[in-house]
């Protein structure tokens, strides 16, 4: 294929910061060259000014940008992810957020896994809910993990992952959570029961309106590839999307504080948090 010309280059990451909000800057071209020639290849297209056309004047279903997105996304992710993070919050976060439910007479959690990848942090926040709180079995609990990705979602609806996703796994989570099955390691029902997977564009201003009634919202190692101002709007969806009381977690290198003030900021056992209050 004739390279991306830097005019095509510009188009193209253009389109897709309009539509996914990721940001795709000029040291990224070879990597974005090399997916596009895959399209362009499937597509049956030889030159790169006919693949932008398709692209940005000839998608009016959005396939096209879906059919890339699911090349052009890193989906690195492994189960218990940071785990001091998440023991910070099954600690601290979730008692005081089921306490106060139980005060009030509620028995309903709802988790956000917003950018799941092929849901291995999902499945963790399932298996650290019933650790911690064995009763949520009587609870309406659900966790909502979402991904722009259709490849990884259709992996993370099959909960079947291999040692170098679950090499974190302390022993006896994996014995009580996962059957062995030759190399690989299935999820059983009792964690992959409150997991729901769905395709969500976090760009998707209509799709992100509709996402209400979260106590907790995981964004971890998402962000970072937003610019700051697609970063402030998905900030400001989620915003919306939380309870008031509720608590947005976000990955160890990332930080909102310069970009919206509406969430106070806390540090509890050493880890940052954004509490709506
Ligand atoms: C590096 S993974 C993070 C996975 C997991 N949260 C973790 O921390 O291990 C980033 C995920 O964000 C998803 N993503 C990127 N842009 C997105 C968008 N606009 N809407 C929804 N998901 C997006 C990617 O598809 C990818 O699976």
């Amino acid at each position: 294929m004739t390279e991306l010309s830097t005019e095509h280059f510009n188009k193209l990451s253009q389109q897709i910061y309009l539509r996914l909000g990721l940001l795709f800057e000029d040291k990224k071209s070879y990597f974005l060259q090399k997916r596009v020639e895959k399209r362009m290849e499937l597509l049956g297209l030889d030159n790169p000014q006919e693949y932008v056309f398709q692209l940005c004047y000839a998608d009016p279903d959005g396939k096209e940008m879906q059919a890339l997105a699911n090349l052009i996304t890193t989906n690195e992710t492994y189960m218990c992810r940071e785990y001091e993070q998440l023991e910070a919050f099954a600690n601290c976060c979730l008692p005081e957020v089921l306490s106060a439910k139980q005060a009030r007479g509620e028995e309903k959690l709802r988790i956000w896994c917003a950018g799941c990848s092929s849901g291995e942090e999902a499945y963790t926040l399932a298996i650290m809910l019933q650790e911690i709180f064995p009763q949520s079995q009587f609870w309406n609990c659900e966790i909502v993990a979402t991904d722009i990705d259709e490849n990884m979602l259709a992996q993370a609806t099959k909960g079947r992952y291999w040692w170098r996703s679950v090499r974190e796994v302390p022993a006896e989570y994996l014995d009580k959570y996962f059957v062995k099955e030759g190399e690989s390691y299935l999820v059983r029902p009792k964690a992959t029961g409150v997991v729901r997977f769905q395709h969500l564009n976090l760009h998707d201003r209509t799709a992100m309106r509709n996402m209400r009634n979260f106590d907790f919202i995981f964004c971890r190692n998402v962000l970072i590839y937003f610019d700051d101002l697609s970063r402030k709007t998905a900030v400001d969806h989620f915003y919306n999307s939380l309870n008031k009381g509720g608590y947005i977690y976000l990955g160890h290198s990332e930080s909102i504080g310069r970009i919206s003030s509406a969430f106070k900021l806390k540090r509890i056992e050493g880890h940052l948090v954004y509490a709506k209050e």
